[in-house]
């Protein structure tokens, strides 16, 4: 494990949900691993007047709680010692003055921006660390999503956080480009010569990207009614993973010729505008139902949500790519929140045989299908048809599988581990570029407006189920099932 450059990392948002449940456990890890020097410093910085004392035993409970049993006294003690904690309010100018009493003399060291705050403050927490003379050439600014809530107020923040920062130094986070299944996708596609000839149109008949969660909106209620799921999760997660499934080999590793081929994916997505929204999206709110066998409240009534929100916690789309390589395969992308169970894996599914000289199950469970699973497992399958033992030749579908954690008998990286590195180390491959979030927005507004527009409601779905029947309809009308449906 290469040791990592010496930094400064300044956790803003230091007591938030995402800091506590995976940036500090990830940055314990880190230093468990022996990555982390021990002159690198962890600031966490908040709006709370917490002393460090009592910063330290909130970051401890909850490395404890999300480390569980790899937890241990002397890498939590190691950990402590670089941690400390200063007050933080993005409005308030004194604070940024002890902020540079903290960071001076150390203007040669990585210094990071972490921002895990409200996007409304990205840009004025970096015009304050400007006008504090706190942007060093070293210096990287970290920008957690949402990144805005539409085109113009992303390309807003974008532009006032450009003029602080050089592209080079934006770190803007989507956390599903660094899950261990993502990376080995980019593997399979570019380091084998199998698959290549097999990804495209004549061969691909269609392709299935599903994140579901069998959480519901949890202690976020407040973000989340604002946002919805076609912003929380499709306008980023979904189209990104999308984008590793499309996008044509990249000429070399380099992060800027992967984010070339990213963009270009997006930009040859099929508008969906007006009408045809109504056809090809389905929006989804859940009602009270079970989630792990428990009985759990419907949307409307968790805590923090108006009661009259018309929110979407579930959005299923079809979408269509026109380029050479894909036109006339469909992609068919679904999300939401208390949905039957976790299960976050991308289907592609691959054209029958021509012509069948066995006998072999219906056509839906003959189809090669190569399932990439980030979640709740790590693992790679692909079905293929083989002889069932016994006399005659009867087809039955087998799994050739590639489960990581077996093969490789090693723990693998938490995604926030991962981008943490990459972001000390300076490497911007898993990170979105400017160009590339402007398109996803520029794809995204119109659903939205079309939604408002026709007045489309969301349908009800009951907690713990697959979400509405329409979207079982969406992809049914065009011959096809969900897995979980087949
Ligand atoms: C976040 C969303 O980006 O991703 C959350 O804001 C969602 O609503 C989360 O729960 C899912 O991430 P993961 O890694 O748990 O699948």
């Amino acid at each position: 494990m290469q040791l990592l450059p010496t930094f400064d990392l300044i956790l803003f948002g230091g007591t938030g949900d995402l800091a506590m449940r995976k940036l500090l456990p990830a940055l314990y890890r880190r230093v468990a691993c022996g990555q982390i020097s021990s002159d690198s410093r962890i600031i966490g910085a908040a709006r709370g007047e917490l002393t460090l004392e009592e910063y330290v035993a909130q970051v401890r409970e909850s490395c404890q709680e999300h480390v569980g049993a790899e937890f241990d006294e002397a890498t939590w003690s190691a950990f402590a010692e670089r941690l400390s904690y200063t007050k933080i309010d993005a409005k308030q100018e004194g604070d940024f003055v002890r902020l540079s009493d903290i960071l001076r003399g150390r203007e040669e060291c990585v210094r990071v921006f972490f921002l895990s705050t409200a996007p409304d403050l990205f840009a004025p927490i970096c015009e304050h660390l400007a006008r504090h003379g706190l942007v060093t050439p070293q210096s990287r600014v970290v920008l957690e999503k949402p990144l805005g809530h539409d085109r113009a107020s992303s390309a807003e923040i974008n532009r006032r956080v450009g003029a602080i920062f050089e592209e080079q130094q934006i770190f803007r986070i989507d956390h599903y480009l660094g899950k261990e299944p993502v990376q080995n996708l980019l593997a399979l596609r570019f380091g084998n010569t199998l698959f290549e000839p097999l990804w495209r149109r004549g061969r691909v008949q269609h392709v299935q990207i599903t994140v579901a969660e069998d959480i519901g909106v949890e202690r976020r209620a407040d973000f989340y009614d604002r946002t919805g799921a076609l912003r929380d999760m499709v306008q980023n997660h979904l189209l990104q993973l999308l984008c590793i499934i499309a996008m044509e080999p990249p000429a070399t590793s380099d992060p800027d010729a992967m984010r070339d081929e990213k963009l270009k994916v997006l930009r040859a997505l099929r508008p969906l505008v007006g009408r045809d929204v109504l056809t090809k999206t389905v929006r989804g709110q859940y009602k009270a139902g079970a989630a792990k066998g428990q009985p759990v409240v419907g949307y409307l009534e968790e805590k923090g949500v108006p009661p009259d929100s018309t929110t979407e916690t579930f959005v299923a789309l079809k979408v269509e790519i026109d380029s050479w390589r894909w036109a006339g395969v469909p992609f068919y992308l679904r999300t939401g929140k208390r949905l039957q169970e976790r299960l976050s894996e991308i289907v592609v599914t691959f054209e029958d045989v021509p012509h069948s000289i066995y006998d072999r199950p219906d056509t839906a469970h003959a189809l090669n299908r190569l399932v990439i699973q980030l979640q709740p497992d790590e693992c790679i399958t692909m079905t293929v048809l083989a002889k069932s033992p016994g006399d005659g030749m009867h087809l039955k579908p087998v799994n050739l599988s590639l489960d990581f954690s077996e093969t490789f008998k090693t723990r693998t990286l938490d995604a926030y581990e991962r981008l943490l590195t990459d972001i000390v180390r300076g490497n911007l491959t898993l990170f979105m570029r400017r160009d590339e979030l402007d398109a996803a927005w520029q794809w995204i507004d119109p659903i939205r407006e079309a939604w408002q527009r026709y007045d489309e409601r969301p349908k009800i779905y009951t907690a713990g189920t697959w979400g509405p029947a329409a979207a079982s309809a969406l992809i049914g009308r065009d011959g096809f099932a969900w897995r979980n449906e087949i």
